[in-house]
């Protein structure tokens, strides 16, 4: 007989035989800015989750800092939105602004930005609208534009989330031949049409005004095509590729493991997060426990870099 109890009989030989440790450095924390003074909103479906505006932002960029972890990720809410989402690459949109801040503030912060329409349009969808047809090529030069502009106001990499065919191979072309040929592309590769998106699209102001995401972003059905969708991404040049959301996606995230060698982000989600967080609020279940759990299985299952809301409450549990 096997004895495995012989490696966890106590604390000691238990943390000793843990195959999966999590790290600072794993997490990828997302904030949201949003323009105006004087602003710190509650999202209220995301319990400790705050908008800030630019001139509040130092209080978060603080624990940041203090934390140690692998960097941020930005999402801009604009005032102003229009057809083109005309914001998104404005050299002084709220996002330019915030990144050139914490650039100046903060140079020791690594700085991720989400590259999406979605939080800047009208329509509020992730590309160019013409009647109830998300179009695909009309929308890379947009993204283009976006990505490249943010790359001048600081940012430390770009991550495509809009789900349009071809946008990381433009991204590429269009941040090399700016001079930016060493700024990273971490591609939102298999991005699933998701319920779990919802607190997010109250933090950030991007639900779509018609319709849904589903003509672009992925069929929650399907394993085989996110590792094409993954496998072209790669293909067209992104540096690292990410599964989302995380929790119901982890067989496709092991999959991608096991198949490419190129690094895996996951995002663990606004939906996943508002979960746990209203249970543990309702005591029903072990905040702590349940978190750790969750975060230790997506890295288990093969990711990298992990974006999570929880970032800054899982490093005081962990250091
Ligand atoms: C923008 C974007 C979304 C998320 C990240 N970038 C929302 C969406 O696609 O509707 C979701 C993040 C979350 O739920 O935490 N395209
Ligand atoms: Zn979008």
């Amino acid at each position: 007989m096997y004895r495995f109890r012989r490696l966890r009989r106590d604390e000691r030989i238990r943390s000793m035989m843990q195959e999966t440790r999590l790290h600072p450095k794993d997490f990828i924390y997302p904030i949201f800015v949003i323009e105006g003074e004087n602003i710190k909103n509650p999202v209220e479906s995301m319990p400790g989750i705050f908008q800030y505006s630019i001139d509040r932002l130092e209080e978060i960029l603080e624990q940041v800092k203090e934390a140690g972890i692998g960097g941020i990720m930005l999402f801009g809410i604009p005032v102003h939105k229009d057809p083109q989402g005309s914001q998104a690459y404005a050299e002084d949109g709220i996002t330019q602004r915030a990144v050139r801040f914490i650039k100046e503030k903060y140079p020791e912060i690594y700085i991720v930005v989400d590259i999406c329409l979605c939080e800047y349009t009208s329509h509020g969808h992730c590309g160019m609208v013409q009647g109830e047809e998300i179009l695909n090529d009309e929308t890379l030069p947009y993204l283009v534009k976006m990505a490249v502009s943010l790359a001048e106001a600081g940012a430390d990499m770009a991550a495509p989330s809009d789900m349009m065919d071809g946008r990381v191979a433009a991204i590429r072309e269009g941040l090399d031949q700016a001079g930016f040929t060493q700024m990273p592309i971490m591609a939102y590769s298999a991005k699933f049409a998701s319920a779990y998106y919802g607190p997010f699209r109250d933090a950030a102001h991007s639900a779509p005004g018609f319709g849904d995401r589903k003509s672009y972003q992925m069929d929650f059905a399907n394993g085989q095509e996110a590792l094409r969708e993954i496998a072209a991404d790669i293909d067209e040049g992104a540096d690292i590729v990410m599964v989302k959301p995380a929790l119901a996606y982890l067989d496709v995230l092991k999959e991608a493991a096991l198949t490419f060698d190129v690094p895996l982000a996951v995002y663990n989600v606004s939906g996943e997060y508002a979960m746990v967080k209203a249970a543990a609020a309702n005591g029903w279940i072990d905040e702590k426990r349940i978190v750790m759990e969750n975060l230790t299985a997506m890295k288990r299952a093969g990711a990298k870099i992990i974006i999570t809301y929880h970032a800054l409450e899982v490093v005081d549990w962990i250091s």
